[in-house]
């Protein structure tokens, strides 16, 4: 038996198969409705330790546009809710459909989940890493800008798991990443040294002036992520002077885009001016959550 192909980071796919998978995005995307089935027959399960409004909805109507079945597990109503072990879970997966996406808390629970499971595992995000939404916003940045290549890009706020994704993909497609976190809240050190030996430009500062100034995209996400909730008025003071306002956006190139990953606190991380003002590409991106994903099903299960 053949190994699964996983999805844990953006490291499972090289550099041209990033742009292959892109590619593949804009076409569905433009064949929406007319494009083949390749998951006939076939069963996806989409499992969730925590919340999700897109990943949820993104896949479930991904997997039957490509003429698949979804099943989504909201954890905490099954047994893995009541502590059956992660290697039995896979077992039992493996053994009813043919692929399964995964959020959860510690990255570690995805490569558990992925060491027994007999089908591919898509990580749905983890504390660590949300590669799915690289996907769609490389896809954004592409279709908007014409390039990743070169394109700066300005991450401002925490160096949660987005900010660790988009180090790996600074990585895959030689964009040019500023991060302006505060000192506590840096990104991994581990995963800028990785990003680094895979030939990122990579820029680390406190100073989210700095990092806007010039860059083509400013993207930002919310100062306490999924299981952070005790920490937000902690937070809320760390990243005081961190929120992407209009004056922050003026520091940028004419064209820059704005994007957000979303669920989105206006007044907090993106100022109301910005995330509903014209450089925001935010539905958009998240548009193409479906159609970067379906390319990813598309390349895993079929
Ligand atoms: N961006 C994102 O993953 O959204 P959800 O948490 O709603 O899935
Ligand atoms: N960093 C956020 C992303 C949500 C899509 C979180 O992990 O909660």
């Amino acid at each position: 038996m053949t190994a699964p192909r996983h999805f844990r980071t953006l490291e499972d796919l090289s550099a041209d198969e990033l742009n292959a998978l892109l590619d593949r995005a804009d076409e569905l995307r433009a064949t929406r409705g007319s494009h083949a089935r390749p998951l006939e027959g076939k069963t996806v399960a989409i499992v969730l330790e925590k919340a999700s409004t897109r990943t949820r909805l993104s896949f479930e109507v991904g997997v039957r546009e490509l003429g698949g079945a979804p099943t989504t597990l909201i954890a905490r109503d099954t047994q893995m809710g009541r502590g059956e072990p992660l290697g039995d879970t896979a077992h039992m997966l493996s053994g009813y459909v043919h692929g399964v996406v995964f959020r959860t808390f510690g990255h570690e629970r995805v490569l558990e989940l992925c060491a027994t499971a007999r089908i591919p595992v898509i990580n749905g995000l983890s504390d660590t890493y949300h590669p799915c939404q690289l996907l769609a916003d490389l896809q954004t940045v592409r279709a908007e800008l014409g390039a990743l290549h070169g394109v700066p890009v300005a991450w401002i706020g925490d160096g949660n798991n987005m900010a660790h994704s988009w180090i790996l993909a600074a990585a895959r497609t030689g964009l040019d990443l500023r991060l302006a976190c505060p000192e506590a809240y840096a990104p991994d050190e581990a995963i800028l040294a990785r990003g680094r030996e895979l030939g990122a430009s990579i820029t680390l500062t406190t100073d989210p002036v700095e990092a806007a100034r010039g860059a083509r995209v400013v993207t930002t996400d919310v100062w306490a992520s999924m299981g952070q909730e005790e920490e937000q008025h902690a937070r809320e003071r760390a990243f005081a002077g961190f929120q992407v306002d209009a004056a922050l956006m003026a520091e940028a190139a004419d064209d820059a885009i704005f994007l957000h990953c979303l669920p989105a606190h206006r007044g907090e991380e993106v100022a109301a001016a910005v995330i509903d003002g014209p450089a925001s590409r935010v539905w958009v991106e998240a548009e193409n959550r479906l159609h970067a994903q379906k390319a990813l099903l598309e390349l895993l299960l079929s």
